[in-house]
């Protein structure tokens, strides 16, 4: 029996519980379909970082880096000061285990609701590959006069071909696998060395895929059609910075946080994969059982797509939308069951639930 390692981060806030539910809706599904998750918890997070004044030891990192995958629930707390728990560990986890590609699809399930008017799930199933370990997100850079008038900062924007072709080659597989359309998100017209860079990689690998459909789209006219048009997206590749912005934009699109999966894909096999909900700790609600798990399932059945179980990701996944579509609110008191509940409910599915044949995310992951 195939049997994966997974380390659990499960972290502060809304983060254990939501944890808890996805965990439970995988079991189900590694029961069904025959494999094992082994798994092992890790402290980390505020509550750590508050009793040892330490995010993450080099110890631990290189324990973690034995695991097939990370399951990362949510980090965060109003007694730490911003910007420690995101550098110190999820930007450190992407940069340290080498995760170039960072995934995150934009599907709007059957009977969530979107902002977007007269938008339905046939309109709207796209994904997003943002680059995840370089751009303005390296932190390179100098400031000189530092608090006088004539201060001046300087924040600079690493590319290297290296990684721009990693996730480029990704995007492209990926997009075979589904409608065959890659967008390039970027601003060429304006960041002339970083875009010319990134278009002269997606045009040289694009020759290696000829069968893949090739468009442009400038990251301030993505935020007018990504809403209007998403029936014109399939995979859109893009770079940090523009892929963490546009991102939030999808998500809303989508019905929310609640909704929306993540996944950092080392593409080398020398580190684990690490998925996370692209939502919060959410404090102001923890310990309630008012979190909608779905967004953590979904990235736990993103993880079983990277181990190539792309038929019990499938299953989470229908499972997940099936619950999602029963709900009269994402969210909150107004959600009519507890977070727990939702859990049981999802990994229920997951056991009776008959799988479709038609084409997913989770599927096309597991055929890169
Ligand atoms: C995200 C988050 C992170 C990012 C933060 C928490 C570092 O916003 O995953 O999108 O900016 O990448
Ligand atoms: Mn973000």
């Amino acid at each position: 029996m195939d049997s994966y390692d997974v380390a659990v981060l499960d972290g502060d806030g809304i983060g254990p519980e939501v944890t808890g539910e996805a965990l439970k809706v995988v079991e189900a599904a590694a029961k069904r379909f025959g494999f094992e998750l082994n798994t092992t918890r890790y402290d980390l997070g505020a509550q750590h970082y508050l009793d040892t004044g330490v995010v993450i030891d080099d110890a631990t990192v290189e324990r973690l880096r034995s695991h097939r995958a990370i399951l990362f629930g949510a980090m965060g707390d109003p007694r730490v000061r911003p910007g420690v728990l995101e550098r110190g560990l999820i930007l450190k986890l992407r940069r340290e285990f080498a995760q170039p590609v960072n995934l995150r699809p934009v599907r709007l399930y059957p009977g969530v609701p979107t902002p977007i008017r007269d938008l339905t799930p046939q309109r709207c199933d796209l994904v997003i590959i943002r680059e995840n370990t370089e751009g303005l997100y390296v932190g390179a850079g100098s400031t000189v006069h530092a608090g006088t008038p004539h201060a001046v900062a300087l924040q600079e924007s690493v590319n290297t071909v290296a990684a721009i072709s990693q996730v480029v080659d990704y995007s492209f597989r990926l997009a075979q696998q589904r409608r065959g359309k890659l967008t390039l998100c970027h601003k060429t017209n304006i960041l002339v060395h970083a875009g010319a860079m990134w278009q002269q990689v997606v045009d040289e690998v694009s020759r290696s895929y000829p069968a893949v459909e090739l468009d442009y789209v400038h990251v301030d006219a993505m935020c007018q059609h990504l809403p209007m048009t998403p029936e014109r997206f399939d995979v859109v590749v893009t770079d940090n910075l523009f892929g963490d912005i546009i991102s939030d934009l999808g998500a809303t699109i989508q019905g929310g946080l609640g909704v929306a999966c993540s996944g950092n894909l080392n593409l080398d096999g020398t580190a684990p994969s690490m998925f996370e909900p692209v939502h919060g700790s959410a404090p102001d609600i923890a310990g309630r059982g008012w979190a909608n798990p779905a967004a953590a399932v979904l990235s736990a059945a993103l993880c079983l797509a990277t181990l190539g179980q792309g038929q019990a990701a499938l299953a989470c996944e229908q499972a997940a939308a099936a619950v999602l579509a029963e709900l009269p609110a994402l969210a909150g008191p107004a959600m009519g069951a507890s977070t727990t509940e939702l859990g049981d409910r999802m990994a229920d599915r997951v056991t009776n639930l008959e799988i479709p044949t038609t084409p997913s995310i989770m599927t096309a992951i597991a055929a890169v």
